[in-house]
């Protein structure tokens, strides 16, 4: 049988753990190429533990803040993959603080992390989309676009233009047979939050913090990385031929519900 992402080339940013290491199983399950890139060398294995499985996958540590290092990536995937059909921008980093607390240091690492990377993914990869006729991006924002925390002013504005930045790309490149879609993950069972919620942890159980995040959401879990990937294929697929300039929410229903808002009795 055919499979979904056969004689397709991925690239996943981010892809060492956490959700851009799902999304590379996934699309290797299902047949792609994939290209894992991350700034940790934990790719490598992932990467190793594809292969190992029957997947084609390869890792490159990048430091995808860099145009030097993401232009010369790219170039690699051109001369030795034939270009680039499917990318998941996806590398993030989560810092906290109210604007005040924000330095300008603190603010450029979040908005180079999270913005700049996508941008210079897309830079780089559009134009070997391009050559081959068209190809899918999906860009990880967060609910915090939409709706914030206390003290994440930073992230939630770069989560913002994440959003932004995924319309412009998708009206930009739909003539060219590129779509481009972002997601919106409520939380998601990672190494990044497991990091926030040793933050707020103190003296307890950080499985704890997480069961009572997860508790905030209406299916009263937090996700899986799996459960964000499997959103990530099916967007980067043509089962979603007519989808682009959206936002999905994978959020467990988050965003849908009034939060402190007492109920009428
Ligand atoms: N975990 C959540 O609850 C959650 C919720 C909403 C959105 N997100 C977003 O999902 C994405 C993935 O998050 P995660 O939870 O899997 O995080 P994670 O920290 O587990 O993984 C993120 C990966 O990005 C890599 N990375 C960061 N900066 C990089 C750079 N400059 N160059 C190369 N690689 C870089 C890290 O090394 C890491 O491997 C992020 O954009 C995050 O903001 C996460």
């Amino acid at each position: 049988m055919e499979q979904e992402f056969q004689n397709q080339v991925a690239v996943i940013t981010g892809a060492s753990k956490g959700i851009g290491e799902a999304s590379a199983r996934r699309l290797a399950a299902g047949g792609a190429q994939v290209i894992l890139l991350d700034i940790d060398d934990k790719g490598a294995a992932v990467a190793d533990d594809i292969s190992l499985g029957g997947g084609r996958a390869r890792f490159v540590r990048t430091d995808l803040t860099r145009d030097d290092s993401v232009r010369a990536v790219f170039q690699m995937i051109d001369r030795d993959f034939g270009g680039v059909d499917l990318l998941h921008s996806n590398a993030g980093i989560q810092r906290y603080g109210t604007v005040v607390e924000t330095s300008l240091a603190l603010w450029d690492e979040v908005f180079d992390a999270n913005v700049k990377t996508a941008y210079l993914s897309c830079h780089y990869a559009i134009p070997l989309m391009q050559n081959r006729g068209g190809g899918a991006i999906v860009i990880t924002s967060s609910v915090q676009a939409f709706a914030v925390q206390a003290r994440v002013a930073a992230y939630a504005a770069s989560k913002g233009a994440l959003i932004t930045l995924a319309q412009a790309l998708a009206v930009d490149h739909s003539p060219e047979g590129i779509r481009v879609n972002s997601i919106a993950p409520g939380s998601v069972d990672t190494p990044m939050l497991r990091q926030s919620a040793e933050l707020f942890a103190g003296t307890s159980d950080t499985n704890q913090i997480i069961r009572n995040w997860g508790n905030g959401h209406p299916l009263g879990r937090v996700a899986q990385p799996e459960e964000i990937a499997e959103v990530v294929a099916f967007l980067l697929s043509s089962r979603a031929s007519f989808v682009t300039g959206a936002t999905y929410r994978v959020d467990g229903g988050l965003l849908s519900q009034l939060g402190g808002v007492p109920l009428p009795q």
